[in-house]
């Protein structure tokens, strides 16, 4: 277990939080939510004597179980992630606008650098109503239940924002509360400063200078944390330091930090051995040809979903050999189904497939196998099956796919990684890189995976899982709370 953060209490906060409440025939049910992010930040808060998670009323029972609690907060039936929560109740309409016109697609397009810049986005009154009635209220609501909770424990507290949801809490949490430590992970790519001008200045404004609050801004590679602090001297003209990676704002020195977020390989290899599992992997087992190809992604445009097919098909037009003997078996799970870019995303997902298979397919062989069931069981037995990985992205702040992927394979399977996905900066030099936008060059680079000599494909998979057990979610936490206690110096 990682070291503690000192005396302080530790207030955890994100949009979607650690467990999900939901009505059924026996009554009430709170899922946990899954995920490297939830098992990490969960272990950490189990092992402290005050912590509480700020996070939103999702579902209509959330709503129902902070209704019970008067809003304040609680200790989870049946003790949860071993943390108090905080549920924020939202208004249906600002949350709407905050989730899906705001968060997700504008920021998040930005970020992965996803718009088609001569045609989208439209700024109209529609965004910009979002952003005044929507993202600013919410992340208030948000930064005030903080706020709360930092006073209920006389004003000290160390503050774990999370993600993109959330730029303007930490800004308003230290005009209230000057005296926290404010510690801010972005999961999310930090694009080059230009990429933010597709906001009017006035929101791209707000945006920084919310996260200027923070003392930490965390990110999982080297390039988004210079990426940021070239941002903050190019659109607000601070000054900068890009070897201390720090930038100053009126008193104080704001520091941007990397630390690539991991899985938690024990529990993987302990999933990877179970029974449930080993059903998955016979039935896979059965319908195998000589190669199999794997993606397992949710269905984003930042994960490059039509290129890797439009690629695909392209292996098979040049290698007419393959027919019948390779299969792309594409575990793609359905996201964000309320944000209309996702909705017509997956729909272009599917005909491509349709048109790839009515192209290539035979009697009895269908080149690419959809499914949308987002089966965790059945995504280790791929994994553990897989002779080439595919992960493409557009841009992608970490995808841990690749992590787990590379730490249960049991058959000296190849990544096929994309330049622009984080994990390419510890993994890189074991794959076969990918360049996102070049589908010959994919191509070309899934079919030298599928025939790569044996040894080398051994020695390549041998030293991406012996980095991903080293450097594992424990580390990824320890190494930030290391830093935490270094920065908050003595007198905290
Ligand atoms: C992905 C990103 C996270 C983000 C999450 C939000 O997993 O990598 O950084 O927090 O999406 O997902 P949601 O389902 O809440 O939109």
């Amino acid at each position: 277990m990682p070291e503690g953060i000192g005396e302080d209490p530790l207030i955890l906060v994100s949009n979607r939080g650690p467990l999900e409440h939901t009505r059924g025939d026996d009554g009430r049910t709170a899922k946990p939510g899954h995920g490297g992010l939830v098992t990490a930040l969960g272990g950490l808060a189990g092992h402290l004597e005050d912590a509480v998670w700020v996070c939103a009323a999702l579902s209509e029972e959330d709503v129902a179980v902070t209704r019970e609690h008067d809003g304040a907060a609680f200790e989870p039936e049946g003790g949860g992630p071993g943390v108090l929560l905080r549920m924020v109740e939202l208004d249906p309409e600002a949350q709407h606008k905050f989730y899906a016109i705001i968060s997700n697609p504008l920021l998040w397009f930005v970020q992965h650098y996803l718009w088609d810049l001569g045609n989208t986005p439209d700024i109209t009154r529609r965004e910009v109503d979002a952003f005044d009635n929507g993202y600013v209220p919410v992340n208030a609501r948000f930064a005030d239940a903080v706020a709360e909770e930092v006073e209920a424990r006389g004003g000290r507290a160390t503050v774990m924002v999370q993600d993109y949801h959330l730029y303007l809490v930490p800004e308003r949490v230290r005009d209230r509360c000057p005296d926290v430590f404010l510690h801010h992970f972005v999961h999310i790519p930090w694009p080059h400063p230009d990429a933010w001008r597709v906001l009017p200045p006035v929101m791209r404004r707000a945006v920084f200078n919310g996260v200027l609050g923070n003392d930490v801004v965390a990110f999982h590679s080297a390039r988004y944390a210079r990426n940021f602090l070239l941002g903050c001297q190019e659109l607000l003209g601070l000054q900068v330091d890009m070897d201390r990676l720090t930038v100053e704002v009126e008193e104080r020195s704001v520091h941007a930090r990397h630390y690539p977020i991991s899985v938690d390989a024990d529990a993987l290899e302990s999933t990877a051995a179970s029974p449930a599992v080993a059903d998955h992997e016979r039935r896979l087992g059965e319908k195998r040809r000589e190669h199999l190809i794997v993606r397992v992604d949710r269905a984003d445009p930042s994960k490059n979903i039509l290129r890797g097919f439009r690629a695909f098909d392209t292996l098979l037009d040049d290698h007419p050999e393959l027919a019948e003997q390779v299969t792309f078996l594409a575990l793609v799970q359905p996201s964000r189904e309320d944000v209309e870019e996702y909705v017509d995303y997956l729909e272009q997902v599917r005909r491509l497939v349709d048109d790839v298979n009515a192209k290539h397919g035979t009697a009895d062989w269908q080149p690419i196998e959809l499914s949308l069931e987002g089966d965790f069981d059945e995504v280790v037995a791929a994994y553990k099956l897989f002779d080439v990985l595919v992960v493409n992205p557009v841009s992608d702040g970490m995808n841990l796919v690749a992590k787990e992927a590379a730490l249960v394979n049991q058959r000296d399977g190849v990544l096929a990684l994309s330049e622009n996905a984080g994990a390419h900066e510890e993994l890189g030099e074991f794959a076969v890189t990918l360049h996102p936008f070049d589908i010959q060059q994919q191509a070309d680079a899934i079919f030298a995976a599928l025939t790569m000599d044996g040894s080398e494909r051994r020695d390549r998979l041998a030293a991406s899982a012996a980095l991903v057990r080293e450097n594992d979610v424990a580390k990824w936490l320890s190494d930030q709370l290391r830093d935490v206690n270094e920065l908050r110096g003595p007198g905290h």
